[in-house]
């Protein structure tokens, strides 16, 4: 399942907002409406948000080379980028790579278009390799609860948290998915429940609050679930509710895995309390489609992300492997130099 496409200098993007009732591809040829897009979610899930603003900043390129003052405009296009969403870190690595790009080549847009192939193309290795690590923590016939989407449809590739499944399905160790339904924009129930039923793979929906019911029938062997930012030491922002699913499973003795790219972590960061994380608007709570289900003007908490402390987690998996707690000097190793 593919949800950005590269074509002849432009941009496609699935409206993921459609999706699964309509599946709508809307061409860019301006770095502005992806930076909308990504605001309103059309494009989302942190991998594939840095892989879009690649190729934003590309547009960016294209419509400034030439122009008066090249550096000025492109300064201006990524620090617009830049405030799309603030919680996924891939957006940050992506810009600043495509910065470091620029300062090499200068207005050169074909070395920056092969500059984002190459992020979109090593995006899709690294999340090939997640799986394959990831599957040695799946045992045979494994019922696992996932949240949000970390799949196809946020990544550009087979997912983090859905990759690692999808490795664990193709060895037959996967019995049944369990998706949280992932309120307030149901990213579980309309994103992952449709990328696993469209490949074939059992998944039941459930709404957020069923699933410490279900670890207490024993009915979870393990909890899989992608990742926004990583601290130094281990700690995790990720979809509001992420936090809940670490509590209940540390609770009923679940293990809890996060599957993420190295692009995915902040080593700046020493803990999970300085990662800035997005609150949304109050309209994502009151309604549902046309459907008011709150009274007009009542207050509401919208944070799109919680963080979850690493004491929580059995393993962190990475396209290096599977690391186990202690966390901190493993990450760390994780980068030389
Ligand atoms: O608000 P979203 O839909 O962008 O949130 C997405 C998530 O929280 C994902 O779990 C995360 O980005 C990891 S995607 C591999």
């Amino acid at each position: 399942m593919e949800a950005l496409r590269w074509e002849d200098h432009a941009l496609w993007l699935l409206d993921q907002t459609l999706l699964p009732g309509e599946t709508r591809w809307n061409r860019y040829t301006d770095y502005r409406p992806v930076v909308a897009d990504i605001k309103r979610l059309a494009v989302r899930g942190a991998p594939l948000i840095g892989v879009a603003a690649a190729y934003a900043y590309v547009l960016a390129a294209r419509a400034a080379a030439g122009g008066g003052d090249f550096a000025g405009a492109m300064d201006r296009a990524r620090d617009d980028l830049a405030a799309s969403r603030p919680t996924a870190v891939n957006l940050f690595w992506a810009l600043e790579r495509m910065d470091r790009r620029r300062r090499a080549v200068g207005a050169d847009p074909a070395a920056l278009e092969a500059e984002a192939e190459a992020i979109q193309k090593e995006n899709i290795q690294v999340n090939e390799a997640i799986g394959r690590y990831g599957a040695e923590v799946v045992p045979p016939g494994a019922r696992i609860l996932t949240h949000c989407n970390a799949g196809a449809l946020a990544t550009d590739g087979i997912g983090t948290a859905l990759g690692v499944i999808r490795a664990a399905h193709r060895q037959g160790k996967v019995a049944m998915v369990y998706a949280d339904e992932t309120r307030p924009l149901l990213q579980g129930s309309r994103l992952t429940a449709y990328e696993l039923h469209a490949d074939g793979i059992p998944v039941t929906v459930i709404a957020d609050n069923m699933a410490a019911s279900l670890m207490g029938k024993g009915r979870i062997d393990l909890a899989i679930v992608g990742c926004d930012r990583m601290a130094a030491n281990g700690d995790l922002a990720n979809k509001i509710g992420t936090y809940s699913v670490a509590v209940n499973c540390h609770y009923h003795g679940v293990p809890l895995y996060v599957a993420l790219p190295l692009s995915t972590m902040d080593l700046s960061l020493p803990d999970g309390s300085g990662i800035p994380i997005e609150e949304r608007g109050g309209e994502e709570l009151t309604r549902l489609g046309p459907v008011q289900t709150a009274p007009e003007g009542v207050a509401v908490y919208n944070p799109a992300f919680d963080v979850t402390p690493h004491q929580l987690l059995a393993g962190i998996i990475t396209e290096k492997g599977v690391i186990r707690p202690p966390f901190g000097e493993k990450l760390r190793a994780l980068f030389p130099g």
